[in-house]
């Protein structure tokens, strides 16, 4: 059985749904602090936190966990800015008690959550995976913290891990099942789809003077499914022998800005998408692109939605459909 924290959230659930697909057993463990019970479609949950390590433990006695694939974690910067107690309580505190419950029941098996947003301001892009981690704000702080916690505990207890740092996650289940609802939104593509609706207010564009083509900042958007897809090959390189500490990148190398993911959104939807242009956004580097050479090679990972507008198209079909997201 393999235990899914944060199953219930965004990135967590089409991983849930991918790996049923493929006939795995799964269980789900979120506090639905975020998530959305909706989301699960019938996949068994737990209602509870990370924190929680009595919680953990019986999950742990009651179940036979072979493996973890750990998605739960608060994940807005700015909140992190803010308040980064609950930053480090949740997605470190949280992944260290998850952690040593995996210790103590003997699960080998750890696929990690982790972020582009470790490598803070990178000296080059596409990013490589070899280039220095140095987040700027506490949310990649503490994502950081955990891949140094995995690295660790391999070498001390051999809880093999793979840290998918993802770049920007984004689009739907391409069968229109679930898709994305997050409450504060701050993702572009919602925002965009949600003003092309008139659901939410016209989008402010942070920045048009940036060294880039267009003035606006790029960003590598991976979609939803091609992450959950990495998952899933990362947890049957475990099984046939992968073994130690390892991160990849989840990146396509293929970034876009913000206003030709304003343009393809207009293309996909055929309504207009009302914009303004704000001042840039302190911490936001002109260019994050990822490169993908290494899961490649080493996991066989490819994006299959390579393209934004078809990103586009399967997060349109879920705002389109279901425009107040989940109802539960
Ligand atoms: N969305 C992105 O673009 C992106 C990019 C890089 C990394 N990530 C990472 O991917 C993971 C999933 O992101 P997402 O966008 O799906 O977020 P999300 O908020 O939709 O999902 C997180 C889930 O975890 C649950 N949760 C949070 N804290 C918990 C706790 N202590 N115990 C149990 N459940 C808890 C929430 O209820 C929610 O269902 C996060 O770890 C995030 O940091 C996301």
């Amino acid at each position: 059985m393999i235990l899914v924290t944060g199953g219930a959230g965004y990135i967590g659930s089409h991983t849930v749904l991918q790996l049923r697909e493929r006939g795995a057993e799964v269980l789900v463990l979120d506090d639905l602090s975020e998530g959305h019970r909706d989301a699960l479609l019938g996949a068994d949950l737990v209602e509870g936190s990370t924190m929680d390590r009595a919680f953990l433990e019986r999950v742990f006695a009651e179940h036979s966990i072979d493996a973890v694939c750990h998605f739960a974690a608060r994940c807005y910067v700015g909140e992190s800015v803010r308040d980064p107690g609950q930053y480090y309580r949740n997605n470190v505190v949280g992944t260290l008690n998850l952690l040593e419950a995996c210790v103590a029941a003997g699960v080998t098996r750890f696929v990690f959550s982790s972020t582009c947003a470790t490598y803070g301001e990178p000296p080059a892009v596409p990013i490589v995976e070899t280039m220095p981690q140095a987040p700027i704000n506490p949310y990649g702080e503490t994502k950081l913290v955990c891949e140094r916690m995995l690295r660790d505990l391999q070498r001390a207890h051999g809880l093999h891990s793979v840290s998918l740092r993802y770049f920007n996650a984004a689009g739907a289940d391409p069968e229109g099942r679930i898709g994305e609802d997050h409450d504060p939104e701050t993702h572009l593509i919602p925002l965009v789809l949600g003003a092309a609706t008139g659901r939410r207010p016209a989008l402010t564009v942070f920045g048009d003077d940036y060294p880039t083509p267009d003035g606006s900042c790029i960003r590598d958007y991976v979609h939803v499914t091609d992450l959950a897809e990495a998952h899933v090959l990362a947890l049957e390189a475990m099984a046939g022998g992968l073994t130690g500490a390892r991160a990849f990148n989840l990146g396509s190398e293929a970034g876009n800005s913000v206003l030709e993911v304003i343009r393809a959104a207009e293309q996909v939807t055929g309504r207009s998408v009302p914009y303004s242009v704000g001042p840039r956004r302190a911490g936001d580097p002109p260019v994050l692109v990822g490169s993908p050479a290494k899961i490649t090679a080493e996991l066989g990972w490819r994006p299959r939605f390579a393209d934004i507008h078809a990103v586009l198209e399967t997060a349109w079909r879920w705002h389109r459909d279901r425009p107040d997201g989940f109802v539960a």
